[in-house]
C-alpha cells in the first residue's frame, strides 16, 4: 500500500539539501501548515456562525476589515510568535511591523503575510487564500529593523500561499521549485498534489479586473485589446477568467498558464501602482511563478529584483506563462516608454 508524500516529508528533505540548516526554517514552514488548518477550520463554517460581516473597521489601506481578516491575522501572528526564530513580522492587518523575541534575543527571520486575501468575497462562498514571505535577517544588533523586511524577492528563504478553495491546498518554494499539498481532512495531513508544478509556456488565458481599462495605459490597452482579437490560427481570442481573489487566481495560472495582471491605473491618485501590495502580494506570487518557470513583472523589470522602500508598498503585477508576459512587456515598451 502506499500512502501521499506529507509537507512535514518535503520540507525535511529540503532542509536535507542544505547541510548548514539549523531547522529553523522546517520550523517556520510546518508552523504555517499548523496556522492554516485552523484558518481553515474557521473558513469552512463561516458561512454556520455569526462570524461574518464587517468589523466595522477598517484596516491601514483604508479597506474594510472583514471578521475572518482579523481572526486569520491572529492566528497567523500567535503561530509565528510561539517560535523563537522570527525578529520581525508585518502584516497587511498591521500598519507597522510587529518585533518578535523570545525574551532574550531575537531571531533569525522575518515574515511578511497577507493572512486573508480576497475576503470581500468571503460572504459569497468564494475561494480566499494566505500568502506569506520568509527572509533571513540582514542586520546584526540585538533588535531587528525594518530593513530586514525590506529586501527584494530574490533574497526568499521561502514564500507560498494557502488556497482555501473547493479543498485546502498550500503551495510553496523554497528555491527548490513550487510544489503543492492537498489538505485531507479526514486525517488533518497536507498531501503532496503536484511535485514541481510548471507552469505552460503560453496559455490562452488572461485574468484582470476589465472594469479599469479606460485607467490603464495605452500599452497595457493595446495588449488586452490584441488577445481580445481573433485569429483562431494562434488561439485568439484568449478565455477570460477572474476570481478577485488573486491567491485563486494565481493559482489557476500556475496550472493552466495565461497570464494575471493587476496594472496601475489612474483611477486613484492615491494608488498610482495599482492596488497589490510587493512584500506580501506580489513578490511572494513572483517567487512562486519563476520556480515553476514563468514570469512575473511589473510591465518593466522582474518583481523579485524591486527593492521594497515601505512595507505596505503597492507595485504594478503582470504574472504568468512567460511568452504571455513576454508580449505584453513588450506592448508597455512599444506604446508608454
Ligand atoms: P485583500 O482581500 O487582501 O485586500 O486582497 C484583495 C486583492 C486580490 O486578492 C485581488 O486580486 C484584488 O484585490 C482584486 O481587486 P479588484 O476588486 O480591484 O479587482
Ligand atoms: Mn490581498
Ligand atoms: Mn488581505
Amino acid at each position: 500500500m502506499q500512502i501521499g508524500m506529507t509537507l512535514a516529508k518535503h520540507i525535511y528533505d529540503t532542509q536535507r539539501l542544505h547541510p548548514e540548516a539549523t531547522g529553523a526554517l522546517t520550523l517556520i514552514l510546518n508552523q504555517v501548515s499548523m496556522a492554516a488548518k485552523i484558518v481553515s477550520r474557521e473558513v469552512r463554517k463561516a458561512g454556520l456562525v455569526d462570524i461574518l460581516g464587517l468589523t466595522g473597521q477598517k484596516n491601514v489601506q483604508g479597506e474594510d476589515v472583514r471578521k475572518l481578516d482579523e481572526f486569520a491575522n491572529e492566528i497567523f501572528m500567535a503561530a509565528f510568535s510561539q517560535l523563537g526564530n522570527f525578529c520581525i513580522m508585518a502584516s497587511e492587518e498591521r500598519e507597522e511591523p510587529v518585533l518578535v523575541s523570545d525574551g532574550r534575543k531575537s531571531g533569525d527571520y522575518t515574515i511578511a503575510f497577507d493572512p486573508l486575501d480576497g475576503s470581500s468575497n468571503i460572504d459569497a462562498n468564494v475561494s480566499v487564500g494566505t500568502i506569506f514571505a520568509v527572509h533571513r535577517r540582514v542586520s546584526e544588533g540585538d533588535e531587528a529593523v525594518p530593513e530586514d523586511l525590506l529586501q527584494t524577492g530574490r533574497a526568499l528563504a521561502a514564500a507560498g500561499y494557502v488556497l482555501y478553495g473547493s479543498s485546502t491546498m498550500l503551495v510553496m518554494s523554497t528555491g527548490h521549485g513550487t510544489h503543492a499539498f492537498t489538505l485531507d481532512p479526514s486525517v488533518g495531513e497536507f498531501l503532496e498534489c503536484h511535485h514541481q508544478i510548471t507552469i505552460p509556456k503560453r496559455g490562452k488565458t488572461y485574468s484582470c479586473n476589465e472594469g479599469n481599462y479606460p485607467y490603464w495605459s495605452e500599452g497595457v490597452r493595446h495588449y488586452i485589446a490584441y488577445i481580445k482579437e481573433a485569429d483562431p490560427a494562434s488561439g485568439r481570442p484568449y478565455s477570460s477568467r477572474y476570481i478577485g481573489s488573486m491567491v485563486a487566481d494565481i493559482h489557476r495560472t500556475l496550472l493552466y498558464g495565461g497570464i494575471f495582471m493587476y496594472p496601475a491605473d489612474t483611477k486613484d491618485p492615491k494608488k498610482p501602482s495599482g492596488k497589490l501590495r510587493l512584500l506580501y502580494e506580489c513578490s511572494p506570487m513572483a517567487f512562486l511563478i519563476e520556480q515553476a518557470g514563468g514570469v512575473a513583472s511589473n510591465g518593466t523589470a522582474p518583481i523579485l529584483d524591486l527593492q521594497p522602500t515601505q512595507i505596505h508598498e503597492r507595485t504594478a503585477f503582470f504574472a504568468g506563462s512567460p511568452e504571455n508576459v513576454r508580449e505584453l512587456e513588450r506592448s508597455i515598451a512599444q506604446y508608454d516608454m
